[in-house]
């Protein structure tokens, strides 16, 4: 194993820049007609966010809706550039995002398969050897030959997590994907994470059920409005967080409580 870690994020910020419609009054709407106002909001989904994932690692990132989960994933998965900062990643990545992202909804689970392997590099001949542990891992019976739209939320999941986990990536990320599946589907990518663990991969996990957090993970980061509020063990960095949800206050050390 290398010492290196194989995920290294560097002060790393994200500014998204929208363009949204002022709403006018009466005397601007009138004089405006036909005009409409428009205003530049900025949102700092990520400030200054440092930490480093070692090989071999199962990372959870934990935190509420709008702490900068997912665009942190979109920007160690190379989607979104940071506004500044680095990261440098050590190995080929996988990621599977949110439900959906990477499919072509009018396009077969089969025909997906194909896309997603060739857009992740694999060459036809590597596609056509694991296209069958793909199906049979995703297990949704006829519906691989249906278009996607077609498809319940659980069906995504499932294909998605069997094309990131099958194309042996060294690091693998999956944000809230793992929610969808049902309780047999949750037992089984629970013993393939357990697979990709043993095989030194490193994971990337974000979700919003602790539970699954606790027992798959051996690190957790907890993020607070784009800010990291905590980095630990698993059980340490959730019972902050559940604290936190409790009292409203973002602990400095673990010795607040
Ligand atoms: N494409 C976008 N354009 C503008 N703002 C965005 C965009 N995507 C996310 N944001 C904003 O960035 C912040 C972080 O969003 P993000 O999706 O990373 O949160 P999250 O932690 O994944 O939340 P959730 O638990 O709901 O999935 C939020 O304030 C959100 O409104
Ligand atoms: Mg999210």
């Amino acid at each position: 194993m290398s010492n290196l870690p194989t995920i290294s994020v560097r002060d790393v910020s994200l500014t998204y820049r929208s363009n949204i419609s002022k709403k006018p009054n009466i005397k601007e709407a009138l004089t405006n007609i036909g005009r409409r106002q428009r205003t530049t909001v900025s949102i700092n989904a990520l400030q200054g966010i440092s930490f480093d994932v070692a090989q071999g690692t199962v990372l959870g990132i934990i935190g509420a809706n709008g702490a900068g989960k997912s665009t942190l994933m979109k920007a160690i998965a190379g989607i979104l550039p940071p506004t500044s900062g680095e990261i440098h990643l050590r190995g080929k990545v996988s990621a599977m995002l949110s439900l959906g992202v990477g499919f072509n909804a009018n396009l077969t689970g089969r025909e997906n398969v194909l896309l997603g392997g060739l857009a992740a590099g694999l060459s036809r001949d590597e596609i056509e050897s694991n296209f069958q542990a793909v199906v049979d891992f995703a297990d949704i019976g006829e519906h691989i030959d249906m278009p996607m739209r077609t498809y319940s939320a659980g069906m995504y999941g499932r294909l998605g997590f069997a094309v990131a986990t099958t194309i042996n990536p060294e690091i693998l990320l999956i944000d809230e994907a793992l929610s969808t599946g049902d309780a047999a589907f949750k037992e089984k990518s629970a013993q393939r994470i357990n697979e990709l663990c043993e095989q030194a991969k490193t994971l990337v996990i974000v979700s919003h059920g602790l539970g699954t957090i606790e027992e798959l993970c051996t690190e957790a980061l907890w993020l607070n409005s784009g800010k990291i509020a905590m980095q630990g063990k698993p059980d340490e960095a959730i019972e902050a967080y559940t604290k936190f949800l409790h009292v409203g206050t973002v602990p400095t050390s673990m010795e607040d409580f």
